[in-house]
């Protein structure tokens, strides 16, 4: 008896992050050599798998790509299950399982942040094989270590924060330094240790305006020449300010010291990949086509202690995973003196 050679589809969705490339190379090359499936990829996230759009992924368009930042495939935010007035008519969710029935699909493997695998999981209900590799750069996906693209994002930071240091100290100057993180403050709290940060600021710890000139002031007292403040964009600040000019601005306005501040923005997004990103990526995606030959569904590749696992993706979906004040990295840094604000 001949069993049927596997076809499977592809889509990164969400905001991108590097290691993107790295995934889908991980998971075509073993899905193909390895197990002689037919791989697709659908262009830009739900989009394509919406609108039947999609590309032929052999060998030849998955070499070259692992060091490529972005995607291959593109992204969007597009949410399917979302019902929203311009759609019309359109049934999103019925479109997707007939497009995946019709392309004769085994599997649909989504690749993305916490909004891609709530979406992965509404698609399993529907009857289609799904499987989920999360990535962000912010790293909050639930019931993972790590998602790729963190590691570079970290690195980026790191390398800003390095720079800053130097023309700080030139200054004798407050700087206040921007990252991503809406929810999350995982590249802050990263970044901040790294990076050598006197003041970490994350959403998930409330911080006092006061603590954090008076830190500053006590800086300059004992003759340290500067200080580097690392913010996570999504900290709570009033309206109509970003996160880094309004505590640059609290910094000037209580303390009378000279503040620059610095947004580091899409910068932490682009580029090539640091190999942990290559490497975690390359895993994840390597293991997605394992569990397909293993007809293995509804659930999220994962890492744990460097083990990789898997998680299903109902109990992934609707949660985030934040830095709490036990994780040990927090708790370091205070113990070296780093304030959190609080
Ligand atoms: O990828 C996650 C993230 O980078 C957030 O930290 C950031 O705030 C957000 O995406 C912004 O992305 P976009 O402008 O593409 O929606």
């Amino acid at each position: 008896m001949t069993t049927k050679k596997k076809r499977i589809g592809i889509l990164t969705a969400g905001g991108d992050c590097p290691g993107l490339n790295a995934a889908i190379r991980g998971i075509g090359k073993t899905a193909i050599v390895e197990h002689g499936m037919e791989v697709i990829g659908f262009v830009s996230g739900y989009t394509g798998l919406i609108h039947k759009e999609y590309v032929k992924l052999n060998e030849e368009q998955l070499s070259g790509i692992l060091t490529l930042g972005g995607t291959i495939l593109g992204t969007s935010r597009e949410k399917p299950f979302k019902i929203s007035q311009e759609d019309g008519n359109i049934n999103k969710p019925e479109l997707i399982k007939q497009n995946y029935d019709e392309l004769g699909l085994d599997c649909l493997i989504c690749i993305g942040g916490n909004g891609t695998m709530k979406t992965a999981w509404k698609i399993g209900e529907l009857g289609i094989n799904v499987i989920g590799i999360p990535k962000t750069i912010d790293n909050d996906v639930y019931g993972t270590e790590f998602t790729f693209g963190f590691d570079s994002a970290v690195a980026i930071a790191t390398d800003a924060m390095d720079r800053l240091h130097t023309t700080a100290n030139s200054h004798q100057r407050a700087m206040v330094i921007e990252v991503m993180g809406h929810d999350a403050g995982w590249i802050a709290l990263h970044a901040g240790m790294a990076g050598g940060g006197d003041i970490i600021l994350i959403p998930e710890i409330g911080y006092n305006s006061k603590a954090i000139c008076k830190k500053i002031e006590k800086r300059f007292e004992d003759k340290k020449a500067y200080s580097i403040v690392v913010v996570a964009e999504g900290i709570k600040v009033p309206k109509n300010y970003s996160a880094a000019g309004y505590i640059a601005k609290c910094i000037t306005k209580n303390t009378g010291i000279e503040t620059r501040e610095t947004r580091l923005g899409y910068i932490q997004r682009g580029g090539s990949p640091t190999h942990t990103d290559r490497i975690l990526a390359t895993r994840y995606g390597a293991y997605a086509a394992e569990m397909i030959a293993q007809e293995r569904y509804g659930e999220m590749v994962a890492i744990e202690g460097n083990k990789l696992k898997t998680i299903p993706l109902s109990e992934v979906s609707g949660k985030l995973k934040l830095v709490t004040l036990d994780n040990p990295l927090v708790v370091k840094c205070k113990n070296m003196g780093v304030s959190f604000g609080d």
